[in-house]
């Protein structure tokens, strides 16, 4: 249990207009001047996109569907999130990514004008992925109700607006997917789709796995996929984020792994809403 936690609300900074946890913003340069190696690998997604499940995917197939050594912790930390700067006694991102043995795999939520320079200097791969923004934001409102560490979404109409104009926690999801998909030619990203890994998971896992430079059989693959099925994650305690205590992840308010379908936002969107979400799509089609 971490003391003091009871009641604790981070607040929001900003950093060049994007909305962030002020820990995070009161230690900026360091998490700039983080040095990436060359061997890293690199999870990029908008939260909710599905990180966690690429995080298994990859360390899965860096440690070649060895299951035992996929227990060996929680996600949290064998994959640290870079940026993230939690309540003490927790190690911050860059804490736990220092002391780690390469090959690192990170994660970040940034958008890519805001990822550490070293990360593209150094030509690190990584793993982009992107959901459709309706259901990440019908995700992100679940999680920020249950996350203790990030503001409370408010009611679902209040949460609409705030998503769509970039007022959530890492900023507006279109700038971030449109900025990722800009830079796929400049830097060597994979760009996967939520609703890829949905409809085709083996196809998917197979792309990354020749990404990382891999070789590894069906069997292997198989039992690769098998392990990362929502069912068998939301089982795992090493995958669930049932390790985190209460105070920072309140689960029953609502599961870390709640549903993992696509299509739920049309269970939550108003038809006015999707009118209005439908008129900022193409907007920002007509742009890019
Ligand atoms: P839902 O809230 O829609 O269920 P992130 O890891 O980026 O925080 O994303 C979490 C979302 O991905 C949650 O979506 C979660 O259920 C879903 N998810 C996690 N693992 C999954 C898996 N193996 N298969 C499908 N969805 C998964």
């Amino acid at each position: 249990m971490v003391k003091g936690m009871e009641n604790f609300q981070f607040t929001m900074g900003h950093i060049e207009g994007v909305s962030l946890p002020s820990t995070l913003c009161d230690v900026w340069d360091s998490i700039c001047n983080f040095q990436a190696r060359e061997d890293d690998i690199l999870i990029a997604t908008y939260p909710k996109a599905g990180t966690t499940w690429m995080q298994e995917i990859v360390d899965l197939i860096l440690q070649e569907g060895d299951v035992q050594k996929s227990m060996r912790a929680p996600i949290f930390i064998k994959v640290p999130f870079i940026e993230i700067v939690p309540p003490k006694p927790m190690p911050s991102g860059v804490e736990l990514a220092q002391k780690m043995a390469s090959p690192r795999i990170l994660k970040t939520h940034f958008p890519i004008n805001l990822v550490p320079p070293s990360f593209l200097e150094k030509k690190v791969k990584v793993v982009y992925v992107a959901r459709n923004a309706k259901d990440c934001m019908v995700s992100y409102y679940y999680f920020q109700k249950m996350n203790k560490i990030l503001p409370d979404p408010g009611t679902w109409d209040s949460y609409f607006s705030a998503f769509l104009a970039g007022d959530v926690p890492w900023g507006s999801w279109f700038d971030h997917v449109i900025g990722w998909w800009k830079a796929v030619d400049k830097h060597q990203i994979l760009f996967i789709f939520y609703e890829d890994m949905i409809k085709d998971p083996m196809h998917e896992i197979r792309k990354v796995m020749k990404f990382l430079g891999k070789d590894l059989s069906d069997e292997v693959l198989e039992n690769i996929k098998y392990r990362t099925s929502f069912q068998a994650m939301k089982e795992n305690p090493m995958s669930n984020y049932t390790t985190l205590p209460k105070a920072i992840f309140d689960q029953t308010i609502s599961p870390f792994m709640r549903k993992g379908t696509v299509g739920d936002w049309k269970t939550h969107f108003s038809v006015a809403q999707n009118i209005i979400f439908d008129e900022e799509y193409k907007w920002v089609k007509v742009l890019h």
